[in-house]
């Protein structure tokens, strides 16, 4: 996608929130055969959050909203759409953005969820992008949130210890001109969906005590294809994107990978070339939280101080799909142009 810009866009807001309860791995080895070492050797994660039993997705979407909300300086009823990125809705329908448009009270703003795994927020920014671009909207509310632990099967040692839960928020908004997104790219390759899939509950497989007993309602992933599909499309996502923006891998200042293994972010950040101070990690404390991995890393990148206005960040991600999408953002916080 070689951006058209009519306008210059970027993000003028950012929140997350992650639950308060923390699942160790010394607390897996109680519940599956597996050690701390194995997990923080194989993947890096260390602990990840678990959201309370009362609540679901759009309780972390709304508080990572309102967070960007404030941040961005705007008010609830000047948001004219929402878009949630989940893989973990509420429920099928109504919508989690729905939901969240309600519990929000933004009454202009159209809402839809959007379905693309681990790199939702990145396609979901894209359309963002898009709407502002045209014209059409002037500001885009875009959630990354999922409530993982509601998905895992925690008899599976292959992939309990791998994801948590979270939510991420930003508002896409018009920017000075020459900042914001200089480059967006999204793609798919739908013949590798097989090795990353949640099999029943959807057309094809509708709940029954059969798919209950065989455990169909859980994620079942084939780590190692996923592996190999990741290390390749996060170097080659990232490059792409850059060549699009008209700039060279030297130009970057700052990495926000997706956060799903310390030694795919590792092998990515050493084919760009990146120093270790100039990617933020965060999968340590929460694991792997699907399309909330990125907003979370980035409101926090942030607000350490990581990233500065006129810092070419680039965020690129990977997932189920399989999916991958990679954006390069001139980066500027502020509030009106
Ligand atoms: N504890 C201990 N042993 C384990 C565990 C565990 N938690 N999990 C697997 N093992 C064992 C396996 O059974 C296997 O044993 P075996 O050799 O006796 O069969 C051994 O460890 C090695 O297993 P591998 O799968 O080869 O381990 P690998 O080094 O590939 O790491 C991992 C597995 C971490 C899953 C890795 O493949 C990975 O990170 N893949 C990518 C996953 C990913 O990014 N998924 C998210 C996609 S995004 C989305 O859309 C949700």
């Amino acid at each position: 996608m070689i951006l058209n810009r009519n306008k210059s866009v970027g993000i003028i807001g950012t929140g997350s929130f992650v639950p308060e309860k923390v699942l160790t791995n010394h607390d897996l080895e109680k519940i599956v055969d597996t050690s701390d070492e194995w997990i923080k050797t194989r993947t890096g994660i260390v602990e990840r959050r678990i959201l309370d039993d009362d609540k679901a997705t759009s309780y972390m979407a709304t508080v990572a909203a309102e967070r960007a909300i404030d941040d961005a300086g705007i008010k609830n009823e000047d948001i004219d759409m929402i878009i949630v990125s989940t893989v973990t809705p509420d429920m099928a329908f109504p919508s989690t953005a729905c939901i969240v448009q309600d519990k929000l009270g933004c009454t202009n703003a159209a809402a839809f969820d959007l379905e693309a795994a681990c790199s939702g927020f990145l396609y979901a920014l894209s359309i963002a992008y898009a709407y502002v671009n045209s014209g059409l909207y002037k500001n885009v509310l875009v959630i990354g949130a999922e409530t993982l632990s509601r998905i895992i099967d925690w008899a599976d040692r292959n992939t309990c210890v791998l994801f948590g839960d979270g939510a991420g928020a930003a508002i896409v908004s018009t920017v000075p001109e020459g900042m914001g997104f200089l480059g967006i790219n999204l793609g798919a390759d739908g013949s590798g969906g097989k090795y990353l899939t949640q099999p029943a509950g959807g057309s094809k497989c509708p709940a029954t005590h059969d798919t209950v007993d065989k455990r169909l309602h859980y994620i079942k992933m084939e780590g190692n294809e996923v592996f190999k599909f990741a290390v390749r499309a996060m170097e080659e996502a990232a490059k792409k994107v850059i060549e699009m923006s008209g700039l060279k891998l030297e130009d970057i200042d700052y990495l926000v990978p997706h956060q799903a293994n310390i030694r795919i972010i590792e092998s990515a950040r050493k084919r760009l070339k990146l120093a270790k101070d100039k990617v933020y990690i965060n999968l340590n404390k929460y694991g792997n939280m699907s399309s909330a991995s990125i907003p979370v890393a980035l409101d926090e990148a942030i607000k350490a101080g990581k990233i500065k206005n006129g810092d070419n960040i680039l965020l690129v991600g990977f997932g189920g799909g399989l999916t991958w999408g990679s954006c390069i953002i001139k980066w500027h916080k502020n509030q009106e142009v």
